[in-house]
């Protein structure tokens, strides 16, 4: 099939595919204390469904496919689907975004059904401002998580990721910094952007990359950048001087990478967004419902390709609030 391409020119390699809205935190920049109503079961995007998604999607071009939530974890028989999609052919990579929590009881079987990559999210070391922040007092279960993936080379390389945000993120950037150089971890830092559902977001609340690094390096002396030569990363990264270690920066905000971008995400109830900020879905449930024919999928999939988003508009008059909060797009 023809390749996924926009009206900018960008082609499309990456699809991020929800598969719940439900989580076990309640992390502030993300949900309301009280959680959200949530999908119901009819709803969701059966596995099956899922796996057809992405057969038609690899056959235009999708490389690259992780999996979000919600927490992610929480669905049941998570190993079973990543089974299923390792069996695709073309996929090149599978990976997973999470908090963490259940990984002490997951770890082996998603390394077994053939996960590669895990992303965990992680903002504070410090139990209080874990537990204030999260709503839940789990540190210690993300921690022996953490302990648990390293059990698994196969999953590698391990990524924590800790929203920044002013006042809250300085005084651990040493400690993140020195966990990047202990363990096979890279830490990233995403400068935080109005998705929380609370709708606190405040401009004074971000806190840049730049920023952090000029923390880094008043401790460790410059930063080594480190060039992959893939522009649709969304990381910039850094080795130390030293070349123990890599840490690296999502700064969407104060540089955005929308000119790169090569994602499109799945919702959990099957509603297709060609942008993280995007005001309109394509509904692909009710394509996968009322047809078998998957040639009507790949066009419903294109189409939707084709109004992809020039960019965010973060912290400019034009900015609208995307028509979700982050824990029902996945991140
Ligand atoms: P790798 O492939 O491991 O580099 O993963 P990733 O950075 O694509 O995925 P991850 O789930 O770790 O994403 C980290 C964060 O980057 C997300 O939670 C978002 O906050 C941010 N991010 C990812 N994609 C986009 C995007 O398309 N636009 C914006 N504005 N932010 C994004
Ligand atoms: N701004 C930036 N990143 C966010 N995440 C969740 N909410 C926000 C936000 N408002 C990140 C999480 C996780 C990923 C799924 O999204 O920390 O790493
Ligand atoms: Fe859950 Fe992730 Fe949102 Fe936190 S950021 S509430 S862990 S979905």
């Amino acid at each position: 099939m023809e390749p996924l391409i926009d009206s900018y020119g960008r082609r499309i390699k990456n699809m991020r595919i929800s598969i719940t809205d439900k989580c076990n935190f309640r992390c502030t920049y993300c949900m309301p204390a009280e959680g959200l109503p949530w999908l119901k079961k009819a709803e969701i995007l059966s596995y099956e469904e899922i796996e057809r998604v992405v057969r038609v999607a690899v056959d235009m071009g999708i490389e690259q496919v992780r999996l979000t939530g919600g927490e992610p974890l929480v669905r049941r028989d998570v190993p079973e689907l990543v089974h299923q999609l390792r069996q695709i052919e073309g996929l090149q990579s599978l990976s997973l975004t999470t908090n963490g929590v259940l990984l002490k009881q997951q770890a082996r079987a998603l390394a077994q059904a053939g996960l590669t990559r895990i992303n965990v999210s992680l903002d504070s070391l410090l139990r209080e401002k874990f537990t204030q922040l999260t709503r839940r007092d789990q540190l210690e279960s993300v921690l022996i998580g953490l302990a648990e993936l390293e059990q698994y080379p196969e999953i590698h390389p391990i990524k924590i990721n800790a929203v920044a945000m002013r006042g809250f993120t300085e005084e651990e950037v040493l400690d993140f910094a020195r966990l990047a150089r202990r363990k096979a971890y890279v830490i990233r830092w995403i400068e935080f952007m109005p998705l929380d559902a609370d709708q606190a977001w405040r401009k004074e609340d971000i806190l840049t990359g730049q920023e952090i690094k000029e923390l880094i390096e008043a401790e460790y002396g410059p930063l080594v950048p480190i060039t992959t030569g893939d522009p649709s990363e969304t990381a910039r990264r850094y080795t130390f001087a030293d070349g123990i270690g890599e840490v690296g920066f999502i700064n969407p905000v104060s540089e955005p990478f929308c000119a790169s971008c090569d994602r499109i995400r799945l919702t959990a109830d099957g509603q297709l967004r060609t942008c993280l900020f995007a005001t309109e879905e394509t509904d692909l449930r009710s394509v996968l419902r009322s047809s078998s024919d998957n040639e009507l999928l790949a066009q419903a999939i294109r189409e939707a390709v084709s109004h992809k988003e020039l960019k965010h508009y973060i912290g400019d008059k034009r900015f609208k609030r995307a028509s979700r909060s982050m824990s029902r797009i996945g991140g």
